[in-house]
């Protein structure tokens, strides 16, 4: 079977879903490679790299032509579609739920689609979750951004001209990204703070050396692991519970998102005009409507004295360990899928059934083939 891999054409995008190291495993497995002239350029990755393990560097028409599965990280655009038919197996984040038409239009041209974003959240669908192994980098880089923006440093330092109070950071929503900010600030000596609405994540931010708020919830907190909306009552006791800490962090990581809904608002510009001057906000939630009420998305905003970050950052600004990452799922994805290079089609394994959305032009509802 042949893979294409495919240059990003999203504005911004610097990863590749294929890295020259995870082309070499496929190929070692048997599969065949074609990679679209410099796809891997913007994650560091020369053609030749790629050339040097056993794959081909062709045109993106010659790709399209030739192979039977095409991968990429951002959905299929207008321009893709034109090129893609009925041989076709596609593979990224579809995002379906939110891309309705695209999904229809896929299924027009008669195609399969698997949707990288759709994996179940279960322990044997670990090594395949992209959305895990990007968050995890968006926590790690989050903090990174924080500390370039804030005009103090995180660590206790004692010097002979005195000594410098470690930074407060206070993280909302402790899930993938949360977890790595909250070790990250801590690694760099911050005291670091967190709340949840999950009390399960107590203990993981704990055991990170970290400090968790707590706000009682009425134990509908949680579906498959998944957050569920808050109610009005439990936004309003958070606040009470974390005012005190935000209104002293220097800087907030914003990363709290309920799947398929607008991220809800946990900090209202009323809390802002609070917090301390010349504190920072990153908020990873943006591009889902943001968790503080003034993020604007990549369009960082200066208000009372607070500078807000609306942002999705990591992926892009981490291009080769994001690609290295999102690869190594894709491979363990394509494992799982096939034998002896052809797919297994296996509807009633979990994992297949989750995230084939499209199966030869017919657009599959609740898990089923329509
Ligand atoms: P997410 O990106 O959906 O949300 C981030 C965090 O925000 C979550 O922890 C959520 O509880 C929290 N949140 C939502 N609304 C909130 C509110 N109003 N106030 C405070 N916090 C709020 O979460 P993510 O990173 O996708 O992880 C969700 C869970 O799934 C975690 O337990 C994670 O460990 C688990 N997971 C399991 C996988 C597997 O088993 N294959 C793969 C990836 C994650």
């Amino acid at each position: 079977m042949k893979i294409g891999i495919l240059k990003e054409t999203q504005k911004g995008e610097k990863r590749v879903a294929i890295s020259p190291n995870i082309a070499k495993q496929l190929i070692e497995k048997g599969f065949e490679i074609l990679v679209e002239d410099g796809a891997g350029e913007a994650s560091q990755f020369k053609n030749s790299d790629y050339e040097k393990v056993g794959a081909h560097i062709e045109r993106r028409g010659v790709v399209f032509k030739e192979a039977d599965m095409l991968v990429k990280i951002n959905p299929f655009d207008e321009e893709d579609l034109k090129l893609v038919d009925k041989r076709h197996i596609l593979m990224s984040q579809f995002f379906h739920k939110s891309n309705p038409e695209l999904m229809k239009a896929i299924a027009a041209k008669g195609a399969t689609a698997f949707s990288m974003d759709a994996m179940p959240r279960i322990s044997r669908a670990q090594d395949m979750d992209v959305l895990s192994s990007q968050s995890n980098l968006a926590g790690y880089k989050a903090v990174i951004k924080g500390a370039y923006e804030m005009t103090k440093i995180f660590p206790l330092m004692m010097t002979a001209a005195g000594t410098i109070t470690p930074s407060r950071v206070l993280v909302y929503g402790v899930g993938v990204a949360g977890l790595q900010a909250i070790a990250t600030a801590k690694r760099l000596g911050a005291v670091v703070e967190a709340t949840d609405i999950r009390l399960e994540t107590k203990e993981q931010t704990e055991s990170l050396g970290a400090k968790f708020i707590t706000v009682e919830n009425e134990g509908e907190d949680s579906e498959d692991g998944y957050a569920k909306v808050a109610s009005e009552d439990y936004a309003r006791r958070q606040k009470e519970a974390v005012n005190k800490s935000l209104f002293n962090a220097d800087l907030v990581i914003t990363t709290a998102m309920v799947p398929g809904r607008k991220s809800p608002i946990l900090i209202t510009e009323e809390q802002v005009k609070h917090m301390k001057n010349g504190a920072v906000i990153i908020d990873l939630a943006a591009a889902q409507g943001g968790n503080c009420e003034l993020s604007k998305m990549h369009k960082p905003v200066i208000k009372h004295g607070v500078k807000i970050i609306g942002t999705t950052i990591a992926p892009e600004s981490v291009s080769t360990n994001a690609s290295d990452l999102y690869a190594k799922n894709m491979f363990n994805f394509i494992m799982h899928l096939t034998k002896d290079n052809q797919f297994k089609w296996d509807f009633d394994e979990e994992i297949t059934d989750k995230t084939l959305i499209v199966y030869k032009g017919k657009i599959r509802q609740n898990g089923k083939t329509a």
